[in-house]
């Protein structure tokens, strides 16, 4: 068996609001998850607590990997155990580059004693290995090259953030993509390369409304988020169903929920109106 990730009745504040009610949820290494639901309903937020961004507060519950509790790891310790996040929007880092910028990703995991500044893995050997997954991944091994996030296209941030993966293969990845901003290019790299690199030994959670990203993934388990918990979890068909019908059944279905939820879809309309 696997290693399992496993959330149990998870409460997240954010600037004291509470977002998550009691979110359950199990990963096991090698099963593809699908999270869906309405604008506002959390799905970014879970994301973010899992791993542990300092402004998403865990008020209650657990977030455990093999009985190994990690709400008391920083990010980078939770990273070492095996878990990724593909942000939603990368951020851009001055003057690094695409390999620079993996390698010391990559020394972080592997060699968890280092101290900042040495210890890194050596040049030769990480070299090797990048060329060799970026050919794996059809992948342009001049990218590497380029300085991370600096004019990348919708399709070259996705490119990063598959490549990132490859390097680090984590247990459990998880990818926030949001269906505004993904371009056709965009959701072909993001498709194609979890293809290639989802397997018994991965965990994916991905959140996303995109047919195409769950048509080439199919989801082994899909989750409806509302009014921050999962309100009902099916297999691929779940998925499917909630891309040609949207979501007022679900609505109908879990009234405190959707009021809930709603109050957030106001208060988001209200902030990018404003
Ligand atoms: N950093 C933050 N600061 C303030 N409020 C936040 C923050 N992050 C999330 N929230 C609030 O938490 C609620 C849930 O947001 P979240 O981003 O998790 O939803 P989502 O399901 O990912 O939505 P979308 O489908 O639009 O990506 C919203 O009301 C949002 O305004
Ligand atoms: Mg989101």
């Amino acid at each position: 068996m696997g290693s399992l990730l496993q959330i149990e009745n998870l409460h997240v504040s954010v600037e004291g609001k509470s977002i998550l009610k009691g979110v359950q949820l199990e990963i096991r290494q090698g099963e593809i998850h699908a999270l869906m639901g309405p604008n506002g309903s959390g799905k970014s937020t879970l994301a973010y607590a899992l791993v542990g961004h300092p402004k998403y507060e865990v008020t209650a519950g657990k977030i455990e990997v093999d009985g190994v509790n990690l709400l008391d790891l920083d990010p980078n310790e939770r990273a070492r155990l095996g878990l990724f996040l593909a942000f939603q929007y990368p951020v851009v880092i001055p003057g690094v580059k695409v390999a620079d910028f993996l390698r010391h990703a990559v020394s972080n995991i592997r060699k968890p004693d280092r101290k900042e500044g040495e210890g890194l893995i050596p040049m030769r050997e990480f070299r090797k290995e990048l060329r060799e997954r970026m050919e794996a991944l059809g992948m342009d091994t001049e990218f590497a090259r380029r300085y991370l996030n600096e004019g990348f296209s919708g399709g070259e941030k996705k490119r990063m953030e598959i490549l990132q993966m490859a390097m680090l293969k984590p247990k459990f990845a998880i990818l926030d993509e949001t269906d505004s901003g993904l371009d056709s290019d965009a959701v072909r790299v993001v498709s194609e390369g979890l293809q290639k690199l989802a397997g018994p030994d991965t965990g994916v959670l991905i959140i996303t409304h995109h047919e195409r990203l769950l048509e080439f993934n199919k989801p082994h388990h899909t989750h409806v988020m509302l009014g921050g918990r999962i309100v009902e979890s099916g297999d691929s068909a779940l998925a499917h169903k909630l891309h040609e019908e949207g979501y007022a059944e679900i609505r109908a279905r879990h009234p405190q929920a959707a009021a809930e939820n709603a109050a957030h879809e106001e208060a988001l309309t209200a902030t990018t109106a404003s």
